[in-house]
């Protein structure tokens, strides 16, 4: 047997005329109304199609009622029909008010948890990361030259033989010209290729600019070697040049001495060794005391008691002939330092690949 819904007939259809007959009408409505209160209440996702049924002014239970109870209704019973629907319509919308309030609480209370802000926990860190090592000793060797009047300069890693070998008394049949230590670059209307030291930036340098001067020059040199343990085919060095009227091999010597001691510590001793570069002369190796052993020998200075920082001298006058100086009234030194063999020598770092690997748990040692 199919039940009709009972709101789709009118009173008459249902039997009734009697006012008794009315308020258990609206008892059954208002019981099937609770009990699917019930059933939809642990339903958020279908309430609303629940208060559609029973509100929704086109085919709502309410309205419905209202269509066939109400208005077709015989004067005898409209009015418990109306007291009964009034009666109805509040308890409906009791409920739903009641509901809509304590899901808008809910909501509320949720989006608080989840907007809340605790000043008292730990910020969220994000690592920045540190300057490499090689870095550091750049900035290092930069302060402790500004100190004492140099300032920076930089140039190209692209050169022409000319600035890298010519200009530098390195002539054509010299040693370091040969191909096995020079990168060459193909395809260039001129000869090109990757600078091997920074020195082409003392003739840049004084092409430009009249005595005095005082530089230094950062940057990355390259050179054809066989990467393994000591080498790369790429380095940093740091040249220096100072050229004045007055200039003698007494401030070269303590120019040297003064770095080395900033560099290393005070205890450390400095020592020129007799070298030769073509564009320096006199020419020098120089050593610093073991800072390790303090020169008693040890695993860093070879048991030497002596480590070899950098070459250097004393510049060549054949080489201001390059750059239209004077070199009757001018005189000046000259150092090249490998950036990458100091940070090795102050920090004990024992192989080259460790520096350009990038393995964080090297690089964290120098925080
Ligand atoms: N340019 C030299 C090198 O790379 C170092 C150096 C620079 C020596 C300046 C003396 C003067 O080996």
């Amino acid at each position: 047997m199919t039940t009709i819904d009972p709101t789709t007939q009118v009173l008459a259809q249902l039997g009734i005329s009697d006012p008794a007959g009315v308020p258990p009408l609206f008892a059954d409505a208002r019981k099937r109304f609770d009990d699917q209160v019930l059933q939809h209440a642990s339903d958020p996702g279908s309430w609303q199609t629940f208060v559609v049924a029973w509100t929704g002014r086109k085919s709502g239970v309410l309205s419905q009622i209202t269509d066939n109870w109400l208005k077709p209704a015989p004067p005898d019973l409209k009015r418990v029909v109306g007291q009964e629907l009034n009666k109805l319509k509040a308890h409906i919308e009791s409920i739903f008010a009641e509901r809509e309030a304590s899901m808008k609480a809910a909501a509320e209370k949720a989006a608080a948890a989840r907007d809340k802000i605790d000043l008292s926990l730990p910020g969220i860190e994000r690592p920045i990361g540190t300057r490499h090592v090689i870095r550091q000793t750049f900035e290092e060797l930069q302060r402790i030259f500004l100190s004492i009047g140099f300032s920076v300069v930089e140039g190209p890693e692209i050169e022409t033989p000319y600035y890298n070998f010519e200009a530098l008394n390195i002539p054509e049949h010299h040693p370091a010209r040969d191909n096995m230590d020079t990168f060459y670059i193909e395809g260039t209307r001129e000869p090109h290729l990757l600078r091997t030291h920074t020195s082409p930036m003392q003739i840049r340098t004084m092409e430009k600019q009249q005595p005095p001067v005082r530089i230094i020059v950062p940057g990355k040199v390259y050179r054809r070697d066989n990467p393994d343990s000591t080498h790369g085919y790429m380095f940093h060095q740091i040249e220096g040049l100072a050229v004045d009227t007055d200039i003698t091999f007494c401030d070269f010597k303590g120019t040297v001495e003064y770095f080395v001691r900033e560099f290393l510590g005070p205890r450390v001793k400095t020592r020129l060794r007799p070298s030769f570069f073509p564009f320096t002369e006199p020419s020098a190796e120089v050593d610093a005391s073991c800072h390790i052993c303090g020169g008693t020998g040890c695993r860093v200075c070879k048991h030497s008691g002596w480590i070899e920082l950098f070459g250097a001298g004393m510049v060549n006058p054949a080489v201001y002939g390059f750059v239209n100086y004077d070199a009757l009234r001018l005189s000046g030194f000259a150092f090249g330092m490998g950036v990458d063999r100091l940070a090795m020598i102050k920090y004990g770092i024992p192989e080259v690949p460790l520096l350009f690997q990038n393995d964080v748990r090297f690089l964290r040692q120098f925080p």
